[in-house]
């Protein structure tokens, strides 16, 4: 697999620092990390640091000889998959907007053709300045990728929007961009697996799908379920402990990451349908999203408006159905597995699903309980040779259970 490499500008916001821990997560990823700092970068977190992490020089003069002549500003842009700026200053913004070139820095962002990310970090008073939000809207036309800060307590103390995001999920922002998927190699030498020698899935690739969509109406409202996503991602962590490399995409949920696992956001049905489209070939689909059977006909780009007493008129559609469409691709996975969400019946309509969607097992689960949301689950698993029934428990062992199972069926193949 070839190596991805990012070139990580610093600007001199409060949150430098993070780009220590930005560096080593990506580095986790299998993605190489060459690091340019601004000269108000190295009053809030040195070079040396940062070299350390990326096991490289850290650029930052424009006139040094030595430098320019071993790998100059354009050299640096040219051997970099992904430019991205992390923490973006307010001042480096404006600066890139206006093409203002006067340092190494802002430099590389003019000559670069390179796609360039930039994580903006600022004060929110700062952020909600008249002069940022021109040249964000200036940088978003010339083609630059903008990830909208975080929401929270800043350091000087005020309330809003205006912190970097987490380094996780601007590392999944960059292998999104990067078109990335973790190689087995990177994944065995993570630290964070809990038996490293138990690898049965190592080389698979597992897809799986997780939590619910959400449908629009309007532009305020949406229709979605109880998913809460956990049991999608207790799977996939389950499988990429087991050393597959593992593509979740998930559905709208607050939940973190598994180690190893590249993670695709959606919304709804059409964009998990084209996501996975996107991650295929899969050895194993696990499709445990609890994708909503229908959207609204039309989404009218203002709100509805309550008219009367009567209820508005809400005119459905069919969403895909996307087991069924896997489970006739020319690329479908050799073993596609689908859950049923049954609140009566349990093991009759899985049994009915089966045989209607053309896939190898069907997962069924009774979510009259609390099972959406809750910390337990308990799965009936139908295939053409029967019904396994196991006892409830707790879904992060119940995923590695069923897992253990992928991987006696097509571990060896
Ligand atoms: C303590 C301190 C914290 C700062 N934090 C930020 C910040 O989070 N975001 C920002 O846009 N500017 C911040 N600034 C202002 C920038 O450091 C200043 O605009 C500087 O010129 C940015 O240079 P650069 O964009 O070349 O890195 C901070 C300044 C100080 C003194």
């Amino acid at each position: 697999m070839i190596e991805k490499r990012v070139l990580l500008i610093v600007s001199g916001g409060i949150a430098a620092y993070k780009s220590l821990e930005l560096t080593r997560l990506l580095k986790k990823q299998g993605i190489a990390v060459r690091a340019v700092m601004t000269e108000s970068a190295t009053e809030f977190v040195t070079p040396l640091s940062l070299g350390v992490i990326t096991e490289d020089h850290v650029y930052g003069a424009m006139f040094d000889l030595k430098e320019e002549r071993e790998i100059g500003h354009i050299q640096l842009s040219r051997q970099a998959d992904l430019i991205v700026i992390a923490p973006a200053t307010a001042n480096i913004l404006a600066k890139a907007a206006a093409g203002i070139a006067d340092d190494l820095a802002t430099t590389i962002l003019l000559a670069t053709d390179k796609p360039v990310l930039a994580v903006p970090a600022m004060n929110v008073r700062m952020w909600q300045h008249a002069a940022t939000r021109r040249n964000l809207a200036q940088l978003r036309a010339d083609g630059m990728a903008i990830m909208d800060p975080d929401e929270g307590e800043m350091a000087c103390g005020e309330y809003g929007p205006g912190r970097l995001p987490e380094p996780h999920a601007i590392v999944e922002r960059i292998i999104a961009m990067l078109g990335h998927f973790a190689s087995a190699q990177t994944l065995a030498s993570q630290p964070d697996f809990a038996d490293i020698d138990h690898r049965p899935l190592y080389g698979k690739r597992v897809l799986v799908t997780a939590g619910p969509t959400h449908e629009a109406i309007d532009p305020v409202r949406y229709i979605a379920n109880r998913s809460s996503g956990r049991q999608g991602f207790a799977i996939a962590a389950g499988a990429a402990e087991m050393g597959a490399e593992v593509t979740l995409i998930a559905g709208p949920v607050h939940l973190v990451t598994p180690p190893g696992v590249i993670r695709i956001d959606i919304e709804t049905a059409l964009e998990m349908q084209a996501e996975i489209d996107k991650a295929l070939p899969a050895d194993v689909a696990i499709m445990v999203a609890a994708v909503a059977d229908w959207r609204a006909a039309d989404v009218p780009e203002q709100k509805i408006k309550k008219a009367g007493k009567a209820p508005a008129p809400l005119a459905l559609t069919e969403n895909p159905d996307i087991l069924a469409t896997l489970a006739k691709h020319k690329q479908r996975p050799k073993l596609l597995i689908g859950f049923a969400a049954e609140t009566e019946k349990i093991v009759e309509h899985a049994a009915a699903k089966l045989a209607k969607k053309g896939c190898d097992w069907i997962v069924a689960n009774d979510v009259s309980g609390d099972v959406m949301g809750g910390e337990n689950n308990a799965f009936h698993i139908v295939t053409k040779d029967g019904v396994e029934s196991w006892p409830d428990s707790p879904k992060d062992v119940i995923a590695r259970k069923l897992m253990e199972k992928v991987a006696d069926e097509i571990g060896e193949s």
